[in-house]
């Protein structure tokens, strides 16, 4: 009996514990937007060798008071592995200074101001009050007639619409996703470049402000390349010998093209959204036999009990990002197969080479 309650109390200090964990989660993010703001890592890299907290202080520029502040940010960005403790011996004056330094992680690295990978956009946009409101919203949204939380919170306006009257918005998401789209296509060249081969001409659908298409012409200076977005993101961008911007809006047509990219954009639209874009890009590309396809940069959610867990939930995250700032949702490859067979094309063909999301060529 006394085994049974011992047992009781510990499963139920369990499931606080774990209830804890999801409360406070908000903690982790918001830790690690501060240290981004004050330039943490940038400082510690500027710093070139374990930097120990008097000189992060220091170098913050910060009022000594806030030292034990600054300790105690730290020490849960290095328990959560973005950042690294090392001894070090340093002199000032002529007192030797024992102590222990700061030493960035690989995730901290990704993190900096400068890195030609920096993903620091992404984290300053999904962090921006702007996206972050509608997540106050959730469950009104479920109650009422809304489209999403973010309509809820910006007064029935979608992400899109915001984005064109709001200069701020529009260039922090732009930002946002150039940063991801470098990372994405350095990877896509460099693992399989081949996707591209045979290919003359190419039109980036949803392609921001042009990074995916910039970097296409540079590395196949024979493809030319059509970065099409809506006025507000792609107004005032000049292109290049093989780079025009176009816009427009891919409900109604989309240019001509060998082949369409379409990276992170079908997970933004519900299915028949999904449809009706896909079907523009039908019409927008030759038959298969002659070189007609699609090239989508999107999730495929892992449904496996043995899947790597990491990247499960990951997917889950970004399903309810979709659910909550746009009408999308991330899909299983029935889902993905169920929407391509829908409007009419033959086959596809799933590379899962970029960690969470994959790489998916369709063929009409
Ligand atoms: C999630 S972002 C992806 C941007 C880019 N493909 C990338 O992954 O880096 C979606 C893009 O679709 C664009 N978009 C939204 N509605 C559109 C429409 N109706 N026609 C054309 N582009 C649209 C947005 O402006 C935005 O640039």
């Amino acid at each position: 009996m006394a085994l049974q309650k011992e047992e009781l109390s510990k499963n139920l200090l369990l499931s606080q514990a774990h209830i804890w964990n999801h409360i406070f989660s908000f903690i982790k993010s918001m830790s690690l937007k501060c240290a981004i703001e004050l330039e943490i890592p940038d400082i510690i890299n500027c710093h070139g060798s374990p930097m120990l907290l008097s000189e992060l202080v220091e170098a913050l520029a910060i009022k000594e008071e806030r030292t034990q502040s600054v300790y105690r940010l730290m020490r849960i960005l290095v328990h959560f592995g973005f950042f690294v403790k090392q001894s070090v011996s340093t002199t000032k004056g002529c007192d030797e200074e024992e102590g222990e330094g700061y030493l960035l992680t690989p995730a901290s690295r990704m993190l900096l101001k400068e890195g030609p990978l920096s993903i620091r956009p992404f984290l300053l946009a999904m962090l921006d009050p702007i996206l972050m409101d509608p997540w106050q919203n959730m469950s009104k949204c479920l109650q009422n007639d809304n489209v999403n939380a973010f309509h809820t919170t910006h007064d029935g306006m979608s992400l899109w619409d915001l984005a064109g009257q709001e200069p701020r918005l529009n260039q922090f998401f732009n930002e946002a996703m150039a940063s991801d789209a470098r990372l994405v296509i350095s990877v896509v060249l460099e693992r399989r470049g081949p996707v591209f081969h045979g290919l003359d001409s190419i039109v980036d659908v949803g392609g921001g402000t042009g990074t995916v298409a910039k970097a296409i012409v540079k590395a196949f200076p024979d493809i030319s390349c059509v970065s099409f977005d809506l006025p507000h993101v792609v107004n005032g961008l000049v292109g290049s010998k093989n780079l025009t911007y176009v816009s427009g809006d891919m409900f109604e047509a989309i240019p001509n093209a060998n082949a369409v990219l379409l990276k992170w954009i079908l997970h933004d639209w519900n299915d028949e959204e999904c449809k009706k874009i896909l079907k523009n890009c039908r019409q927008a590309i030759p038959c298969k036999e002659d070189g007609g396809k699609l090239v989508i940069v999107d999730m495929v959610r892992k449904v496996d009990e043995d899947d790597d867990e990491l990247i499960k939930t990951n997917q889950l995250f970004f399903d309810i990002l979709m659910m909550t700032c746009l009408t999308g949702k991330e899909r299983s490859e029935k889902e993905w197969a169920k929407l391509f067979l829908d409007v009419g094309f033959s086959d596809y063909k799933i590379t899962p080479i970029l960690g969470v999301r994959s790489l998916i060529e369709v063929y009409p």
